[in-house]
């Protein structure tokens, strides 16, 4: 049985350990999560199955712009349509919201993400050189609504 529900600061640790396995080191610190948390124009996701919580997306609405700010999925549980699920849900709720895009950025080596992002009709706008703290290039991609 799996389970998408709104993640709450009582989802704080589990989260930043999701981070671990997602990111490696190129990972939000556990403050950032907590301000995301408690941020009302945040609204964050977490997907469970059998093996606990093993997914989420952090969405954030900036007017009428909905925005992706993380989304992971466990090693172990990839590639079964999690993120696509988590997506699809991020985008209805935006909508809902009155957001008429979604935009994110993604790290410009980061192949897998980008290939998931095209597949939902994703589109790169613009590169942004050195977008990441730790140097890194970033992809900005748009999706209208
Ligand atoms: C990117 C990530 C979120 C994808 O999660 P996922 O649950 O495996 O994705 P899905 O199963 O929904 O994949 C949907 C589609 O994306 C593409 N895709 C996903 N993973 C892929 C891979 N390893 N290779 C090629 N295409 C891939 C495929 O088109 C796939 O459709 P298909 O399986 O029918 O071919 C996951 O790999 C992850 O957490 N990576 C580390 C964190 C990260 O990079 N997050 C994004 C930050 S911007």
């Amino acid at each position: 049985m799996t389970v998408i529900r709104k993640a709450t600061l009582s989802d704080l640790e589990v989260l930043c350990s999701l981070e671990k396995h997602c990111f490696e080191k190129k990972r939000f610190s556990e403050d950032h999560v907590r301000w995301l948390l408690e941020n009302p124009d945040a609204t964050s996701y977490v997907y469970y199955n059998e093996d606990g919580i093993v997914a989420s997306i952090i969405l954030m609405r900036l007017g009428m712009i909905g925005k992706v700010v993380s989304l992971g999925v466990a090693p172990g549980h990839r590639r079964r349509g999690i993120a696509t699920e988590l997506m699809a849900l991020g985008e209805s709720v935006m909508r809902d919201r009155g957001a008429t895009s979604m935009h994110l950025e993604v790290g410009i080596t980061n192949d897998t993400a980008i290939m998931l992002y095209e597949s939902l009709g994703y589109e790169v706008v613009r590169e942004m050189p050195r977008y990441y703290s730790w140097g890194e290039d970033a992809l900005s991609m748009k999706k209208p609504m």
